[in-house]
């Protein structure tokens, strides 16, 4: 019986064996790229003969087509099936036998330039799957770059300006939104921007194993991942606090511009620019440095926002009634501390990279309409506080917004220590007593909520000691 078994195992397996072998066989003898070059030689001279060209096309030799790009230490084998991308005999033939459209082989010749300076894919294989990195379950790290964002590598070589005159623009247009959209708020690019995102230099190149696929519906790539990322955040990285608000097409833009940031150099010799374009504008006004760096939270300054992710007030820091009860020197110690245990970032040069010169013109920029005079004063001076009457008052007023400790939610942190070092009893004292127009805040003086001066005296002596408390 066991023998009887083991005779039929060994035949089982040699006949699987031999299919294995036939197919591996045939595979060698009539692989994509003969298949591709048979039909080329076909169209050459048919195309030829129909142009009424009169020296006959010359077809090579049916064999691997390959290009040594020896400056870039590059060999690449798409010409193998792309057989026709420089042959003006194929320009309505299909993919992949077509001429390239545009002037771009002419401007980078093939036997210099190759594919993959722009393309990307895997120039040594010489089946789709494997050079293009799409469509099977082995993850390349750089597989072939969908045409809507092949812009990105462009700027390798090139800088922006060369490439928006002809024609190029989409890159530029992702660098701009960029800017305008205020993703520096929360990431670092060449060591300016907030921490609560990564740096995003090198970000373009990096490795597949990097990114978190779990949630990918596309093709498991960079590419997909940065779109969908963009297109809803929370979806790819459950609990994210990455703001996103973009049309389809704004993020291509971004997903564009985003590629564009790697780590790698081109040679010398292939570059146009001695370097990556360093597109910070160090020379910014207040306006454009507040689009970068604030905006993304801040929004318009005018309104507050209570952000359901960040599970807190985004305080409205063009507001008239902050405006009017605060000094340019308090702002200008909250804007280079930041307010630690909330998303607000430290924006002094040691931290978020921001020059002082940076932080005066955004200052000049959030108080250009500043309501001309000082508020009524409170003359906090003449009051004693009694902290104890303080802690029942807040208990009663102030806790639903602002935390048992402090600690804020709906109102903002109040324990913070820039807070409590720094701001003015008498800028605490009349925003309690006249609110902020139109945000969360309620004015709890007499002609609002109804607190007595005293009352809101000894309110602010209590939140004045929050810190010391645990
Ligand atoms: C074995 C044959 C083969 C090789 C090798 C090959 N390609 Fe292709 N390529 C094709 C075929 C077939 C298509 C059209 C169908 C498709 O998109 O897969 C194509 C399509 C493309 C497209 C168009 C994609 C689009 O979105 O329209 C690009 C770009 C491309 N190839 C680039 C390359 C580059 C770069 C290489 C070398 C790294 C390469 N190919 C190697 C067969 C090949
Ligand atoms: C200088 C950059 C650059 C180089 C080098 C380059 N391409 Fe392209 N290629 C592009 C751009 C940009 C497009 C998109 C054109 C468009 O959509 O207008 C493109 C489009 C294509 C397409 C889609 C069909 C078409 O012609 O629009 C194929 C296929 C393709 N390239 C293959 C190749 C192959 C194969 C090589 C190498 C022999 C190559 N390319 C070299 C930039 C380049
Ligand atoms: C690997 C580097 C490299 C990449 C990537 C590259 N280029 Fe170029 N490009 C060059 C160089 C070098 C030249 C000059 C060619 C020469 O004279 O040999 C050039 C020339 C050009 C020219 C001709 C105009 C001029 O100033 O001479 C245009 C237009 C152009 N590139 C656009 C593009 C676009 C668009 C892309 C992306 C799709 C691109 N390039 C990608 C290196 C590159
Ligand atoms: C409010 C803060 C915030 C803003 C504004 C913001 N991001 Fe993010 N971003 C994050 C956080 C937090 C993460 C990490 C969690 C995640 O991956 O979603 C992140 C992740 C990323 C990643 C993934 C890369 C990595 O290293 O984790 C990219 C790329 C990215 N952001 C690009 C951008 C771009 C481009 C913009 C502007 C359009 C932008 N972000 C605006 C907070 C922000
Ligand atoms: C990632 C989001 C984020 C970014 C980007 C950001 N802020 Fe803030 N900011 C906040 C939050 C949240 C608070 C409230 C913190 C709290 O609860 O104490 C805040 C508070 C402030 C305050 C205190 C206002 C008050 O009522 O006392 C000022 C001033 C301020 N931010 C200015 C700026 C400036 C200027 C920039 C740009 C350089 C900026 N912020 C960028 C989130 C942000
Ligand atoms: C309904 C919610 C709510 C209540 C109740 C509330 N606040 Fe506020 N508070 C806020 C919000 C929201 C802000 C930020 C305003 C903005 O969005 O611009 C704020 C701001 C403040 C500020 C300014 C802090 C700074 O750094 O600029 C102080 C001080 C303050 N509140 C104290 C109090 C006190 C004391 C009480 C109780 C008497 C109180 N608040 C009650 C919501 C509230």
């Amino acid at each position: 019986m066991r023998n009887r078994f083991y005779l039929w195992l060994l035949l089982i397996s040699g006949v699987v064996l031999l299919a294995y072998l036939t197919s591996a066989a045939y595979r060698e003898m009539s692989p994509e790229w003969k298949k591709y070059q048979a039909e080329y030689r076909e169209l050459l001279i048919k195309n030829a003969k129909a142009s009424g060209a009169k020296n006959r096309a010359m077809a090579p030799e049916i064999k691997v087509q390959q290009i040594y790009l020896g400056g870039l230490k590059r060999v690449e084998r798409c010409t193998s099936c792309h057989a026709g991308i420089e042959n003006p005999l194929m320009k309505n033939e299909k993919v992949p036998l077509r001429q390239h459209s545009g002037d771009y082989l002419k401007n980078h010749p093939v036997e210099k330039f190759g594919c993959t300076v722009c393309h990307y894919g895997q120039g040594r294989a010489t089946n789709s799957k494997e050079a293009h990195g799409v469509g099977h379950e082995t993850h390349w790290d750089y597989p072939i770059i969908p045409l809507s964002y092949i812009q990105s590598s462009c700027v390798q070589c090139h800088d922006l300006e060369t490439l928006q005159n002809n024609g190029s623009e989409e890159i530029a247009q992702g660098e701009m939104l960029f800017r305008e959209k205020g993703c520096k708020g929360c990431h670092k690019l060449n060591g300016a921007g907030g921490v609560l995102g990564k740096a995003l230099d090198g970000v373009g190149s990096q490795p597949i194993a990097y990114f978190p696929m779990a949630f990918i519906r596309g093709e498991r790539n960079v590419y997909s991942w940065l779109k969908e990322h963009f297109d809803d955040p929370r979806n790819i990285v459950p609990g994210s606090e990455m703001k996103s608000d973009f049309t389809d097409r704004e993020a291509d833009l971004l997903t564009t511009y985003v590629l564009s940031l790697r780590s790698e150099e081109m040679p010398g010799k292939y570059r146009l620019v001695r370097r990556f374009p360093d597109i910070e504008i160090r020379s910014a006004g207040g306006e454009a440095l507040y689009r970068m760096y604030c905006i993304a939270c801040h929004t318009n300054g005018k309104d507050s926002v209570n952000d359901e992710v960040f599970k807190r007030t985004i305080p409205a820091i063009m507001n008239p009634a902050f405006l009017k009860a605060v000094d340019n020197r308090y702002l200008k110690k909250v804007i280079e501390e930041g307010r630690a245990g909330t998303q607000m970032t430290a924006w002094k040069s040691a931290a978020a990279g921001l020059a002082d010169r940076e932080i005066d013109k955004v200052i000049s920029y959030i108080t250009r309409e500043r309501p001309h005079g000082k508020p009524e004063t409170f003359g906090i001076a003449r009051y004693k506080g009694d902290a104890a009457h303080g802690e029942e008052l807040y208990k009663i007023r102030c806790v639903s917004c602002h935390g048992a400790q402090g600690e804020g939610g709906v109102g903002l942190n109040l324990r913070n220590p820039v807070v409590q070092k720094n701001a003015d009893p008498e800028f605490l004292a009349i925003t309690v007593r006249d609110g902020r127009t139109g945000t969360h805040m309620a004015a709890f003086g007499e002609k609002g909520v109804g607190l007595s001066n005293q009352d809101i005296a000894d309110v602010v002596t209590f939140v004045r000691a929050l810190a010391s408390r645990k």
